[in-house]
């Protein structure tokens, strides 16, 4: 647990997914530097307040008494965001939350951003905050330097409006827009459309991974999922734009395919694509969740995963970990976890720890696909 202070308030804040011995803190110096400096000018007092891309609420909590809404794409933000919230004595639900794929209630006159990973997301979302910013609305963003392109703040001069920077502190910057209603824009970012060499046609959603091309990793496992006439239970996690579940249900008639994402706008797409397929819900399914504990235990043949490896700008392997760990549980006695991996990720080190086996279906020079069965009684 870490302790972020406020003015004369220390809140108890956790990162999401929780994990027993954390190494990251759930807030950033950007995050300081935005409450510091409202501290400074507590202009906030009576704004109507929005906050977006909080990732595990720390400005939410902090600022609660001004009854933020907060709005993001990440379903790990929202249970970050309760969690945090009820852990420093407030109502869970005091802070609405509004997922990517649908809008806040404006008007608002104050908006702290936090810079997302994604420049399509980022332009998607100035795009769509114009509509709620009120005449005169000031946009504070924080962002730390190493994580925040030049093309952002271009983004935010031509999007929002004039806007200046402050002087780095912590490793971290704001910029300070304020609203020009004049401008003349499109109400959002479309999706990015793109069709593999099969005929599978795909819709990218802003935010969706790998928008506006098909990973190379997707590509090697693509290459290597199975191909059966036989009944399925298959869990994709992590499906972003549902296109190894698609595919895998296209080459295997009778598989049922439930695909899970964090990201709201992942499984907007991912549903858009099932539909220009014609594939209804007998077939396949898509569900928002930040991790597979409300699947029923030893429900699946096969789990396929391409994992991420960074949650919001922070790389690392711990998603990709709790997800091996968690498909243990949700896989039938014989059932099979299907992954690809960066061969420097030493995916098949984890894999061969947690199944007691391990096996290489391909590589190549980058990329290893790799397969663990159940063999045991699940622990
Ligand atoms: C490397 S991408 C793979 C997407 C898709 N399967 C593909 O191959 O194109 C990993 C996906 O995992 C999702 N993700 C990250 N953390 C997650 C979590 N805790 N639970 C569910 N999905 C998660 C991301 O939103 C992203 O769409």
């Amino acid at each position: 647990m870490e302790n972020l202070t406020f003015g004369n308030r220390i809140m108890e804040l956790r990162r999401f997914p929780m994990r027993e011995k954390e190494s990251l803190r759930p807030w950033d110096a950007a995050d300081e530097y935005i409450l510091n400096t409202l501290l400074e000018e507590p202009a906030a007092d009576g704004c109507r307040l929005l906050i977006i891309n909080d990732n595990f609420g720390a400005l939410s909590v902090a600022l609660n008494h001004l009854r933020p809404q907060l709005w993001s794409d990440s379903f790990l933000a929202s249970e970050g965001l309760s969690h945090n919230l009820d852990l420093n004595g407030f109502d869970p639900d005091s802070v609405p939350f509004v997922p990517a794929d649908r809008l806040p209630n404006g008007p608002f006159d104050l908006v702290l951003m936090k810079m997302p990973k994604s420049m399509a997301f980022w332009e998607d979302t100035l795009l769509r905050l114009r509509p709620l910013l009120s005449e005169g609305a000031r946009i504070i963003t924080g962002g730390m330097i190493k994580h925040s392109p030049a093309r952002a703040y271009e983004l935010l001069e031509t999007i929002i409006g004039p806007t200046k920077t402050g002087l780095g502190r912590k490793k971290a910057r704001l910029a300070f827009s304020t609203f020009d209603p004049e401008l003349s824009l499109p109400a959002s970012l479309p999706d990015y459309i793109y069709t593999l060499d099969g005929g599978l046609e795909l819709s990218n959603g802003p935010n969706v991974f790998s928008r506006d091309h098909l990973d190379v990793g997707t590509r090697f496992l693509l290459n290597n999922l199975p191909q059966t006439e036989e009944p399925l239970q298959v869990l994709d996690i992590g499906s972003g734009n549902g296109v190894l579940g698609l595919a895998l249900a296209q080459q295997c008639p009778k598989a049922f395919v439930l695909g899970v994402d964090e990201s709201y706008q992942a499984v907007v797409s991912s549903r858009i694509n099932a539909a220009k397929l014609g594939m209804g819900e007998d077939r396949i399914k898509f569900q928002v969740n930040g991790g597979l504990q409300v699947l029923p235990a030893g429900s699946f043949d096969l789990a396929i995963c391409n994992p991420p490896f960074h949650q919001a700008q922070v790389v690392g392997d711990q998603i990709a970990w709790g997800m091996f760990h968690q498909s243990r549980r949700i896989l039938k006695k014989g059932g099979k976890l299907l992954i690809v991996g960066n061969r420097h990720l030493g995916y098949h080190v984890k894999l061969q720890r947690l199944f007691g086996n391990c096996r290489v279906v391909a590589s190549d020079r980058k990329f290893v696909v790799l397969e663990s069965w159940l063999a045991g009684l699940v622990g």
